[in-house]
């Protein structure tokens, strides 16, 4: 890895997921698949993730942390939400996400859509509702955002609100220090530019490829669906716990569904490789089912 290369500390995407999977190893879970909130994890914990972290892990953090400010989420909203840039059905941007392909470790042969559709055949196997099942399909289709050039720091990582303090628990918090809303007073408290309780629905996240496809996603699915792609990288508060004072009761009762979605989106990546052509018709009618033949990207 170069770290003269800004825009790609990791070797790949999946470096920030096995990340995540260290630190989060897969816990127990009920039979529904609904995760409690471990109450027992200390602050110790979270520093030795941190210290055990690949150094392009690491810078990966440093440069999300040091960017991804205010303006620049209104900069990157204005940019791509206007989603003027591609005419393209589901199955189209699945293809067209598994054009992207980086210096992967040797041992995985998998492809984007390969993983998606590991995701999205053990939702199935789960007996979970179709909706789920194409949440769960669809879920990283945001990660086109590399194939536009963007840095992996603006496409991937654990999400967070902008324009109020950063809780504790995000990971590696002190690369803050180089992010200048440190030095906004309006930013600075716990609520920031937000009032309690308004609704994550008023508040901003840091930008990456989860807002990225619910903007995509939002007339076609279920608002469960809609909430798992729009926060399924908002470890702060799916695993945290964090950020509660900026959520109404509509998003308490959605983040359930957000924590049932992690699992499938943390642990069910595996070597084998699933059999695209006889699972093409049954994900063909899925996406036939909600959405229609083009979407703007
Ligand atoms: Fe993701």
């Amino acid at each position: 890895m170069s770290m003269n290369d800004s825009n790609k500390p990791l070797a790949d995407l999946e470096e920030w997921e096995d990340f995540l999977k260290e630190r989060y190893p897969e816990p127990q879970s009920d039979s529904k698949g609904f995760q409690a909130i471990d109450p027992e994890k200390k602050k110790e914990q979270f520093r030795n993730y941190e210290a055990d972290a690949r150094p392009s892990v690491r810078e990966f953090y440093r440069l999300n942390h040091h960017h991804q400010t205010y303006d620049f989420v209104q900069a990157k909203r204005k940019d791509f939400l206007s989603r003027n840039r591609r005419e393209m059905g589901v199955w189209e941007a699945l293809e067209y996400l598994n054009t992207l392909v980086d210096d992967s470790d040797p041992d995985t042969d998998l492809s984007q859509l390969d993983h998606l559709l590991q995701t999205a055949e053990q939702i199935r196997r789960d007996g979970h509702p179709r909706w789920f099942i194409l949440t769960g399909l669809v879920h990283d289709l945001g990660k086109i955002l590399c194939l536009y050039g963007e840095p992996q720091w603006a496409v991937v990582g654990d999400t967070f609100p902008v324009g109020c303090a950063w809780a504790p628990s995000i990971v590696f918090h002190k690369f803050f220090e180089d992010n200048v809303d440190r030095d906004e007073p309006r930013y600075k408290s716990r609520l920031g530019i937000y009032e309690e309780g308004c609704g994550l629905d008023n508040v901003c996240m840091s930008w990456g490829h989860d807002e990225y496809i619910y903007q995509v996603a939002k007339d076609y699915l279920p608002e469960e669906g809609l909430y798992m792609l729009r926060y399924h990288s908002f470890y702060p508060a799916h695993k945290e716990g964090d950020y509660g004072y900026l959520m109404n009761d509509k998003d308490r009762e959605m983040f359930k569904w957000v924590r049932a979605f992690n699992p499938y989106d943390l642990y069910t990546k595996s070597h084998e490789k699933p059999n695209l052509k006889e699972l093409r018709p049954f994900y063909d009618d899925l996406i036939k089912e909600y959405f229609p033949a083009k979407l703007r990207w």
